[in-house]
């Protein structure tokens, strides 16, 4: 008796994704297999977005399918076509449906098992062929994705020295490339054909910064170039600028930073002292002790130099946070004065660009490449490597490493290696970066990377007008509510996490190569019970989504007024007070060329990206059962709800001392992973 399956092939909808080889499939199923058969309707089958219709005749009924194999047959005399299959449904005569997601790119002729969809743990299955093939996925997948060192003492990452040793299935889309590269050349060009790239002298009118970047100005960054010099906005950005992580409430002045009543009478009025600002809370405090010691490269071969300054900072009666005193080194003395506002114009605003330089290193190098690029490469590797994609652990992360890999191999290539933007074209040069980077790393711990933790433990939680909190908590709180869902549903007990080897295996891998199996840093080194796997999961995917939206996406709003995140200094912090003035100033912070480099990096990496994927949204379908849907939907809706509150907020903000909208923690504008 013959028994004929219906077969329903979809190919991938993005440019280059079909293919003109032949397609052969292979149904198996637990009473047997079906004959090779040719996927060949008329005209041609596998064209970008083809959704086709097959049947596949057997002699006798397959039971239920729970493999199958595509067989990738190259035409004679053809160059064959790489061909990316989306996913397959196959059904029996009874009308039973099975889903097999694939998501996978199938290059020159090959073969590519399947398995059915269905999302299961290791000890959900029980057909010793099902158990067999998830240990041969891992396993060849951990053949192609080594671990490589890319300095010691720092996460490790993906071993791929070059961007053609990258697999299909984890580089960029053509799209995407393309408009990478063209953003990248365009740049580079306008800016040589300006002039720009060659010189290597200082900016003779600060008001020429403005001509690098003019044409891609945005309100933010016209309103930094009006208000760079003022101290409410110097203030709001640690708050809302693109490290938000830094600031801390001061409960007691530190006794390296002899701050006293008499300094900051002034700021604070008559109606109040330092002590009392402390007892009440207004007090905080931002401290780049971490650049101490850390050593300064040379740019055009001239030296540069770094500072590890200490700011003190006032939360006023009208909400105002406002810088107090500032001092530019970790050892107080007569060589390291405490800047005041009520000192020169020039003396205060160099104070504080040193601040404002500092935090580009903490930034850059902490905040945003440490704390969500290399980590988030961690996550993405031990997710490839350990988990076979029917785990649903594999399902719910994947969606938030798409082009994690490439981003960093790419950053790896032309911004943080040896003789790369960051060694060039900052003042911390690549030594310095490593050096920063292994403290960072000794650092981390996992609560600082946890937000509702990470505020209460800096103090900070009732600050206003503090939006990246505000609007950061409503995320975490979706994104905990979505994984706990899932989580559920596949773990019910403690049990069936401890026993689960590839679960295991994955977080062991992560605190090995993301936190060094240090185990001051909090972090599991095994899952014990479901509570702990929803917390360590949360904090994956907000960091690889909102975390990483948060810090990267305003760098060219805030870094385009170089001033006010100058990626260099060229003259050491000043020793005595009135000495600054406007032209040492100019001389301070970076010459031209140095501008025109790190403008133009900084652009590329936080302009708009073509083929985005917003948070929460999964066009891909890994989740084939209806229940995990369902939970895709309500965190969809939730974010929606979210989405409309800080509309509202954003409305009101044109009355506030700094009227921006804030805007990097909009769920339609945070990607769902790190991918510039
Ligand atoms: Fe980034």
């Amino acid at each position: 008796m013959t028994v004929t399956y219906n077969v329903q092939v979809t190919t991938g909808n993005f440019l280059q994704s079909g293919t003109i080889d032949s397609i052969s499939i292979t149904l198996v199923g637990t009473k047997g297999e079906s004959p090779k058969t040719a996927l060949d309707n008329w005209g041609l089958d596998f064209y970008p977005g083809a959704v086709s219709d097959y049947k596949v005749s057997c002699d006798h009924n397959l039971g239920e399918i729970v493999l199958l194999r595509l067989h990738k047959e190259c035409t004679v005399h053809l160059v064959p076509t790489n061909w990316y299959c989306n996913f397959i449904t196959v059904t029996s005569p009874k009308g039973v449906v099975y889903s097999f997601p694939c998501y996978r790119w199938m290059e020159g002729c090959q073969t590519l098992e399947l398995r059915e969809g269905t999302a299961k743990t290791p000890a959900m299955d029980t057909l010793p062929l099902l158990k067999e093939f998830r240990i041969k996925e891992v396993q060849k997948r951990q053949s192609h994705y080594e671990w490589k060192i890319f300095a010691k003492g720092v996460p490790f990452c993906l071993d791929a020295s070059s961007m053609e040793e990258l697999e299909s299935d984890v580089k960029f889309s053509v799209t995407k490339a393309v408009l990478f590269a063209e953003r990248s050349k365009s740049k580079k060009i306008e800016l040589k054909l300006r002039g720009y790239s060659d010189s290597q002298e200082s900016w003779k009118d600060l008001e020429d910064i403005k001509k690098v970047f003019w044409f891609n100005k945005s309100d933010i960054s016209e309103y930094v170039t009006e208000h760079w010099k003022e101290d409410a906005f110097f203030g709001y950005q640690f708050l809302n600028g693109v490290n938000p992580k830094m600031i801390r409430r001061c409960t007691e002045i530190p006794p390296n930073f002899p701050v006293t009543q008499e300094m900051v009478a002034k700021s604070l009025g008559d109606d109040t002292t330092l002590e009392k600002e402390l007892e009440k809370g207004n007090i905080f405090i931002v401290d780049y002790q971490i650049l101490d010691g850390v050593p300064a490269g040379l740019n055009n071969g001239r030296q540069q130099y770094i500072a590890a300054p200490l700011c003190l900072l006032h939360l006023s009666a009208q909400n105002h946070l406002m810088p107090l005193a500032i001092q530019l080194s970790q050892t107080p003395g007569p060589e390291s004065p405490i800047f005041l506002p009520s000192d020169s114009e020039w003396d205060w605003i160099l104070a504080k660009t040193w601040v404002r330089n500092a935090d580009f290193y903490a930034h850059q190098g902490l905040t945003h490449l440490l704390q969500t690029h290399l980590l988030a490469e961690v996550f993405t590797m031990a997710t490839i490597r350990q988990l076979p994609m029917c785990h649903p652990l594999y399902k719910l992360l994947i969606p938030h490493t798409r082009y994690t890999l490439h981003i960093n191999a790419l950053a790896r290539e032309r911004l943080i290696s040896k003789g790369g933007v960051f060694d060039k074209a900052t003042g911390v040069s690549y030594e310095g970066l490593v050096k920063v980077l292994q403290k960072g790393t000794r650092a981390l711990t996992f609560s600082s990377l946890c937000l509702p933790e990470d505020l209460e433990a800096r103090g900070v939680s009732s600050l206003p007008h503090y939006f990246y909190k505000e609007d950061g908590l409503k995320i975490w709180a979706a994104v905990e509510s979505f994984v706990s869902g899932i989580i559920h549903l596949y773990y019910p007990n403690d049990h069936s996490v401890q026993e689960d080897s590839e679960l295991q295996k994955w977080m062991e891998e992560v605190f090995e190569k993301a936190f060094l199996s240090q185990k001051a840093s909090g972090i599991p080194s095994s899952f014990s019970s479901v509570e702990e796997l929803k917390k360590f999961l949360t904090m994956v995917v907000y960091t690889c989504s909102a975390q990483h939206a948060a810090v990267n996406s305003g760098q060219f709003h805030f870094g385009a007024w170089m001033p006010n995140f100058p990626p260099s200094m060229r003259k050491p912090p000043p020793t005595t007070k009135g000495t600054a003035n406007l032209q040492n100033y100019k001389d301070t912070i970076p010459e031209i060329n140095t501008t025109a480099v790190i403008l133009s990096a900084i652009w590329l990496l936080s302009a708009p990206q073509g083929d985005v994927i917003p948070l929460g949204k999964y066009p891909d379908e890994h989740f084939t059962e209806e229940e995990p849907k369902r939970l895709i939907l309500a965190f969809q809706e939730e974010l929606g709800k979210i989405s409309k509150k800080i509309e509202e907020r954003n409305k009101s903000v044109a009355n506030m001392e700094v009227p921006l909208a804030y805007k990097y923690l909009y769920p339609p504008e945070i990607e769902n992973s790190v991918s510039i």
